[in-house]
């Protein structure tokens, strides 16, 4: 069996970390039909446009991506692409496991968190608009009743394939009293559904006050669009920064998988960048496509290579460059493929 796939490598540091995750991921010995795409800073510089249409086409064809961060210009120019993939293909969820590596210098031991964010709507939504006479922005929170029944079901049912024990929905439904409200009130209304899975809810400022004092204390985590971004910033930070958290964006049909962090220009082009993120999500891949001992391989070999601590990457104390810490990971995944 062969998978077909669209492979995005992305801008500043994507290329060198994408082509590492690729060779752990072929390492496990499932294969890949790889169409290479387009997508981002380095399109938009190339073809004028930062989501080409052949990329589209793409993963229209494949049902399936794999890929590297995309630089967005801050404030101006155009939209984000990531942003724009995850509506067009209608990836509702957005999955972000964080769990704490050994050897790496997170402020807790131990860290096992999953975070589910609404993918598609909220402050995301894109309905933005400028009154240049009255210097007033605005930008709307659009919560819908379908879109929150989708995203706090799936949290559910893969807490509980995940074995979770508690599932927390995070809202500020004290202030955004429509928004959050209805979100809240939706929330409770499934969770009879799930009897397996205690339910409760907690407010997003006490919610990241919480989780850098008490991670441990929380199992997974259900929220809107844009306090998932944040709150998934947070949990890696918890568990070694975001070198480490890789993600899944799933929808009916079609899923995209990438690492949390961006393109960081400050590292790019110096073959020093973790590719642990988009091995990750290289992981949850294998994953998605029922390739669950590849995946444990992958998983495994992780462990080793984090154990052994002889090829980490500078962002986790060490000296290796992306390439040697790949050759590590490929040996071990070999080794639990055999
Ligand atoms: P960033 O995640 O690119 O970098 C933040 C910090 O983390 C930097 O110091 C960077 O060096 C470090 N870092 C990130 N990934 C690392 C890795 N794999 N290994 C070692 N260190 C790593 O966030 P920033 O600087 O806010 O964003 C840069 C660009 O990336 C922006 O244009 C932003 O829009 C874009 N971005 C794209 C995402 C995506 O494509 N999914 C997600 C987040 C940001
Ligand atoms: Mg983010």
């Amino acid at each position: 069996m062969t998978y077909n796939a669209t492979l995005i490598p992305g801008d500043g540091i994507g290329p060198e970390v994408v082509a590492a995750a690729v060779r752990v991921v072929e390492a496990t010995g499932v294969s890949f039909n790889w169409d290479e795409q387009q997508a981002g800073i380095g399109a938009y510089d190339d073809t004028g446009n930062p989501l080409p249409q052949a990329t589209v086409d793409s993963i229209e064809r494949t049902r399936l991506a794999f890929k590297g961060p995309l630089t967005t210009p801050v404030g101006t120019g155009f939209r984000s692409i990531n942003v724009r993939i995850r509506q067009l293909f209608d990836l509702y969820a957005n999955i972000r496991p964080c769990e704490t590596l050994p050897n790496t210098k997170g402020p807790f031991e131990g860290v096992d968190l999953m975070l589910y964010r609404e993918n598609t709507e909220g402050l995301y939504a894109g309905i933005e608009h400028f009154d240049e006479r009255l210097q007033i922005a605005d930008s709307i929170n659009r919560i819908t009743r379908a879109g929150s029944e989708r995203i706090i079901r799936y949290a559910f049912e893969d807490a509980q394939r995940r074995g979770r024990k508690r599932l927390t929905l995070v809202h500020k439904a004290n202030i955004l009293k429509e928004t959050g409200g209805m979100f809240l009130k939706i929330g409770r209304e499934i969770a009879p559904e799930f009897p397996g899975i205690e339910f409760d809810d907690r407010i997003i400022d006490n919610m990241a006050m919480q989780l850098v004092i008490r991670p441990s204390e929380y199992d997974a985590v259900v929220t809107t669009n844009m306090f998932g971004d944040i709150l998934s910033d947070l949990m890696s930070g918890l568990v070694g920064g975001l070198g480490v958290t890789g993600s899944a964006n799933v929808g009916k049909d079609c899923a995209v998988f990438e690492a949390v962090h961006g393109s960081a220009p400050d590292i790019a082009g110096q073959g020093v960048a973790n590719p642990t993120a988009v091995v990750r999500s290289g992981e949850m891949m294998l994953r998605y496509l029922g390739e669950n001992g590849a995946a444990e391989a992958v998983r495994l070999a992780l462990h080793d290579v984090y154990s052994d601590a002889k090829a980490l990457t500078g962002d986790l104390g060490g000296t290796a460059t992306t390439t040697e810490f790949a050759d590590a990971l490929v040996d071990r995944v070999e080794a639990h493929s055999a």
